[in-house]
């Protein structure tokens, strides 16, 4: 057997295999950023994404999964961020190892898989390793026992801390959603380390390691704190991947493990220093995960939720670095050696590099100006602090102007022996909150602006004009009696036919108009049961509780109707197509094109669009009648409905039902608010125009409608007829005649690259003539003008062959780029180094380049000085 150790990257796959052996779906990390629910601000735990197939919301195609998953654990209510740095074992960014069962398996299999994987497949030694149990389960016990034969003494039943159920063997993903008992497996670091068993007072220390939890997943919390069964017992697992890594590498920490080791290495690298046990350098790897994970997966830095959190981590790991000495933007470097050791399982990392770069750059920047104005504050502050605490409102000042985490001021604090003063510091921000409500900014959060009595009633199903008396008008935040020509203003009727946004569809435009005036209104939104018109009065003036003439565009609306119903027909045939697993993520429907983001591993192919297309339009064509109808919620359920899981429904809901009918079903059943078109034949075309991946696991289908479709079915027919003119094509040859072109292209090629190498071999010859003598070497050093790279290649392979042990110097330029290319021969390469004339060149050309001993390549910008330092070349060889 080889001795090597296993990788965290062999680990993973052994995990990935040996669960696939045993029935399980690989099934891909999701994004970091949960869709679709609300309770999460980030993923932090493989059974995330499968929320739903434990509570029975949803179905797929298999009952076993596996998969490693991308967790991050910083703000919300797991937020380990303060400790990263400071322990073995705290990360921001972690992957979890897990195998789940809906409804299949349960407790038995679950563990005698976990046993098999861990003392056979990665054979670890059965004495290390104990269970933990919930202290009533007997059965897990039974089973360790029996089936497993673990001794008594191994088994340990672990009990409630407070309430039922709060102890650390019932798991559940927060205070609502699946929970169950679950049994937690150790392993024994030895007894050269600190620590005691789970439930003993020195559980805390080092020694005995939770490895891998399996939860018996049984039933779902809801908010009033009740359980209710699942509808059947099932099982999710969770093991960390850098956790069992240190088991396997035989370290105790998890820095200690090969990915950190590489990611520690490279950031000493990177910042210029030797010491790599600073636990500066672990924030520095450690976050360089989380944040290059965090804004693949779509978060940016910013001032609010998410976007908050990854800028705190990001500022965190700068300021560490600079700890350790970095000057000037580093941090971002930290990308390619985290691509080196996670990117072949994480291809999102490479495809997303100009765009991860860009962001932490950007923030490095940003930060860089902010830190040096706001460490000023803060050191006068503290030159007059009187005792321990940083006061509240300089904690705010620091957040506020400068931009400082309030963690980054505390961990400063921290450094001095000081502390800062939370509560203060909430009241301040309490207070800024008042005031940017207070504020009332036009076309922002309506719902602190519009205060009224009573919900506007929707006329707008059937109609796009009617009557509406004005319930209460707004303008820059404060309820008035009356606007005049030039006001912006929010404007709630009693009644409308104007539809609110919601659903995805945007809300409608049109005007209001009476004798005293007219008002534009640009958008609609609700508030609460109201619905605001935002917009601007360009004719006279309007006055509370007067009367007015609603008009909604009827043509946008049309077409937005198009786009609704479309929407509802794509979303009927995905899942035809591509699986039932193909769950709604999101929606716009606007009036010139719809959205649809949906649950989907992988991309959709082209003849998979195109059966798509073809479904909906078969619909398109039935031209059947939408029918819309009124129903109690459990008759629309067993009209068989799609329900959005997440989505608060009322009692009553609106079912639209389209579609032709197969097998007593119609085509498409959703519950919508929406508008929508009388019968499918109105959609009149339907063309999807784009189809890509948004996050992981979710891809997006943009498509268009009626006139716009003909559009771009037009544009692409035009586009055809363009190129066949080019060709001289007829109508049909248009592939043939591109084809024959691409052909002919790579056969010009080819010549010319043949051309090239006699060429080479020519000024090959002529190049001889310039070989000279430097410091006892036959030397060439030759500058040729309009060559690339490659063809200094070949320049250089003729220019070899015909001379012998000798140092050659090859300088090409073409347009604004200097190609460079060093060989030297055996006999001379204990004297100078291909590599280091290269490096000299590059270094005096502001260009980059490196090699072996015997040949050498770069590269650099066209530079004014290349004359001076191509004809230089020779002093410096002899100086050599
Ligand atoms: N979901 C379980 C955990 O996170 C396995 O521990």
């Amino acid at each position: 057997m080889s001795t090597r150790l296993m990788t965290a990257a062999d680990i993973r796959e052994a995990f990935l295999s040996y669960f696939e052996s045993k029935g399980h779906t690989r099934v891909a990390s999701s994004s970091l950023v949960p869709s679709d629910d609300p309770t999460l601000l980030f993923t932090n735990a493989g059974m995330n994404q499968f929320k739903d197939c434990f509570l029975g919301l949803e179905k797929r195609d298999y009952v076993r999964a596996t998969s490693s998953q991308k967790c991050v654990r910083a703000g919300g209510k797991h937020n380990d961020l303060d400790n990263v740095g400071y322990t073995a074992r705290h990360h921001t960014f972690f992957e979890m190892l897990g195998n789940f069962s809906f409804g299949d398996y349960f407790k038995k299999d679950a563990i005698l898989f976990a046993w098999e994987f861990l003392t056979v497949t990665l054979a670890l030694p059965k004495d290390r390793l104990y269970a933990t149990i919930y202290h009533t389960d007997d059965e897990a016990f039974e089973i360790w026992n029996k089936d497993v034969g673990l001794s008594a003494d191994r088994i340990i039943r672990i009990g409630d801390k407070g309430a039922k159920y709060e102890s650390d063997n019932f798991w559940a993903m927060g205070d609502t959603g699946p929970c169950g008992p679950c049994s937690e497996i150790f392993y024994d670091h030895g007894d050269h380390i600190w620590g005691g068993l789970p439930g003993t007072p020195e559980e805390d220390g080092d020694r005995f390691i939770e490895i891998w939890n399996n939860v018996f997943m049984q039933f779902n919390r809801t908010a009033d704190g009740v359980l209710h069964p699942l509808p059947a017992p099932s099982v999710d697992t969770g093991m960390g991947l850098e956790r069992i890594s240190a088991v396997l590498q035989h370290v105790n920490s998890n820095y200690e493990i090969d990915l950190f080791q590489h990611l520690l290495k490279s950031a000493a690298d990177i910042i210029g220093i030797q010491d790599e046990g600073q636990p500066s350098l672990r924030v520095v790897a450690d976050h360089a995960r989380s944040c290059c994970f965090l804004i693949a997966d779509g978060v940016n830095p910013s001032n609010e939720g998410r976007g908050y959190v990854l800028r705190r981590i990001i500022r965190r790991a700068v300021r560490h670095g600079n700890k350790l000495g970095a000057t000037g933007t580093f941090f971002y470097k930290m990308l390619q050696p985290l691509i080196d050791v996670m990117g072949q399982a994480y291809p999102e990392l490479e495809a997303n590099k100009a765009r991860i770069e860009a962001a932490l750059i950007k923030e490095e920047e940003q930060f860089a100006k902010t830190l040096e104005q706001g460490l000023k504050l803060l050191e006068g502050e503290l030159a007059n602090l009187q005792g321990k605490v940083i006061a509240g409102e300089t904690v705010f000042k620091l957040y506020d102007t400068y931009g400082f985490p309030t963690d980054l001021t505390a961990d400063i604090a921290r450094e001095r022996e000081l502390s800062i003063d939370e509560a203060g510091f909430e009241v301040e921000m309490a207070a800024q909150r008042q005031r940017a409500r207070d504020a009332g900014k036009f076309n922002v959060d309506y719902n602190s602006i519009v205060k009224v009595e009573g919900d506007t009633q929707f006329d707008g199903y059937d109609a796009t004009q009617g009557q509406g008396q004005i319930v209460a008008i707004y303008k820059d935040g404060e309820q008035v009696d009356e606007v005049v020509e030039g006001d912006e203003a929010l404007i709630v009727l009693n009644q409308t036919p104007f539809y609110a946004e919601s659903g995805g569809q945007i809300g409608d435009t049109g005007i209001f108009k009476n004798e005293t005036g007219i008002f534009e209104v640009q958008d609609t939104k609700k508030s609460g049961g109201a619905f605001v018109h935002q917009g601007i009065v360009t004719v006279g003036q309007f006055k509370a509780s007067q009367k007015v003439e609603a008009i909604v565009k009827a043509d946008i609306r049309a077409n937005t109707a198009k786009n609704h119903s479309a929407t509802h027909l794509l979303h009927a045939a995905l899942r035809q197509i591509l699986g039932t697993h193909v769950q709604q993520k999101g929606s716009l429907v606007a009036s010139d094109i719809l959205r649809f983001d949906f649950a989907n591993d992988q991309p959709v192919t082209f003849a998979q669009l195109q059966e798509i297309e073809r479904l909906v339009n078969r619909e398109v064509i039935a031209n059947t009648p939408v029918l819309t109808e009124v129903l109690d919620i459990e008759t629309a359920k067993s009209k068989g409905a799609m329900m959005l899981f997440g989505e608060k429904y009322g009692d009553e809901v609106r079912v639209l039902t389209m579609g032709t009918v197969s097998d007593e079903r119609n085509f498409s059943i959703e519950l919508c608010g929406g508008i929508h078109v009388k019968r499918t034949g109105d959609i009149g075309l339907f063309k999807i125009v784009s189809e890509g991946g948004i996050a992981a696991g979710v891809r997006r289908i943009e498509a268009v409608t009626g006139s716009k479709a003909i559009e771009t079915v037009q544009h692409a027919e035009s586009t055809i007829a363009q190129i066949n003119g080019l060709l001289k094509a007829q109508k049909d040859q248009t592939l043939e005649k591109v084809r024959a072109t691409a052909d002919h292209a790579a056969q010009l090629q080819k010549q010319i690259e043949q051309l090239n190498q006699k060429l080479a071999n020519f000024q090959a010859t002529e190049l001889l003539s310039n070989v000279q003598e430097i410091a006892g070497c036959k030397t060439l050093i030759a500058q040729v003008n309009n060559v690339d790279a490659k063809s200094l290649r070949h320049l250089h392979d003729s220019v070899k062959s015909k001379l012998d042990d000798a140092v050659i110097v090859l300088v090409g330029t073409e347009s604004d780029k200097v190609s460079l290319l060093a060989s030297v021969a055996q006999v001379h390469q204990g004297a100078i180094k291909a590599g280091d004339i290269i490096k000299h060149l590059a270094n005096e050309l502001g260009g980059k380049g490196g090699g072996k001993p015997d040949l050498a390549q770069g590269g650099a910008p066209m530079n004014d000085q290349l004359d001076v330092v191509v004809s230089g070349l020779n002093t410096w060889l002899s100086a050599q």
